[in-house]
């Protein structure tokens, strides 16, 4: 079995501050990285919806040299005929070098990753994870505020259904210092397991509140999220609840100067349009900063991580 990438415990402390290092030397010099996947094909099965993280994958293998192979809902493939997920996966390999995948059931990527002869990158898996989101996150907190350690970090909105936010519990709570404010309505807060794998086992100070009001001024970064309307049951209870937080200039009077304001996109109305300007606003940097992970994490998984390797 090749080495898959499905939640961020797969991969090390050190190996992910190796992927911001080598985020950031493709940032400085994308010249040098512009072949070094030459002749390998990447596969996007893409059986739920997406921006971001399809063409920003598809958009790193391409400035990396490589090719792309693209199937995008689950209506356009052999999966609408009832293959499972494990014999997609598994002809796929004959076709590419690398997979990534979204699909709206957790736990779809790892059985894909033990059938699949090539890596398997999840791409999301239903309310589970999304690893990649949360490298696109560590690298903008690196950046915006030079430490990923001693933060207080602010995590808003649909904690229970919101997967970026799991995979970012996980991967945060591997560094020292960190405090977290989990910010949702009683409904929707962050289930039992993630709590206790990420913070009551390694006694990581937290506190919940309904209030974003309350909290914010004592955050270094507010991590704003959407709620997840295709994870509800009813109709309802997403109208009830879809509200239920709007950051707007009003709101931030009260933030910290250098607070870094972050969202993981797509966003609804969790943030006001008049927040974009707000030079404390990170969001759309994220953006750029998946792409850029996404091929530091391409480069690892083919074993292509070293100069000498790409020559
Ligand atoms: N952040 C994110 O996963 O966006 P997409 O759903 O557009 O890929």
């Amino acid at each position: 079995m090749s080495r898959s990438v499905i939640d961020v415990p797969d991969l090390s402390l050190e190996e992910i501050s190796a992927l911001m290092d080598t985020a950031e030397e493709i940032i400085a010099r994308p010249d040098d990285f512009a072949d070094a996947c030459r002749r390998k094909k990447l596969a996007t099965l893409f059986f739920e919806p997406s921006t971001r993280t399809r063409l920003s994958f598809e958009a790193a293998m391409y400035e990396l040299g490589g090719q792309v192979l693209s199937v995008t809902g689950a209506g356009t493939s052999s999966a609408a005929k009832g293959e499972s997920v494990a014999d997609t996966a598994r002809t796929v390999s004959c076709y590419a070098d690398i997979i990534a995948m979204r699909h709206p059931r957790e736990g779809a990527a790892l059985v894909a990753a033990r059938s699949a002869t090539v890596p398997v990158i999840n791409a999301g898996d239903g309310g589970h994870c999304h690893p990649t989101q949360t490298l696109a996150d560590l690298l903008t907190i690196r950046r915006e505020k030079g430490r990923l350690g001693n933060l207080t970090v602010g995590l808003c909105g649909d904690l229970k259904f919101g997967r970026t936010v799991h995979s970012l519990l996980n991967a945060m709570s591997r560094y020292e210092g960190l405090r977290f404010v989990l910010i949702s309505p009683e409904e929707l807060k962050v289930p039992s397991y993630v709590k206790s794998d990420a913070l009551k086992k390694k006694q990581i100070p937290y506190t919940q509140t309904t209030s974003l009001e309350d909290a914010i001024g004592e955050l270094d970064i507010l991590y704003m999220t959407r709620v997840q309307k295709e994870r509800f049951f009813n109709e309802e209870d997403y109208l009830r609840l879809r509200d239920s937080y709007i950051l707007t200039p009003e709101k931030l009077k009260n933030a910290k100067k250098d607070l870094c304001i972050m969202h993981p996109l797509p966003r609804v109305n969790e943030i006001s349009v008049a927040v974009d300007r707000d030079p404390r606003a990170c969001y759309f940097k994220q953006v750029l900063n998946g792409k850029y992970m996404r091929m530091a994490l391409i480069l690892l998984l083919l074993g292509l991580t070293g100069k000498g390797d790409r020559a």
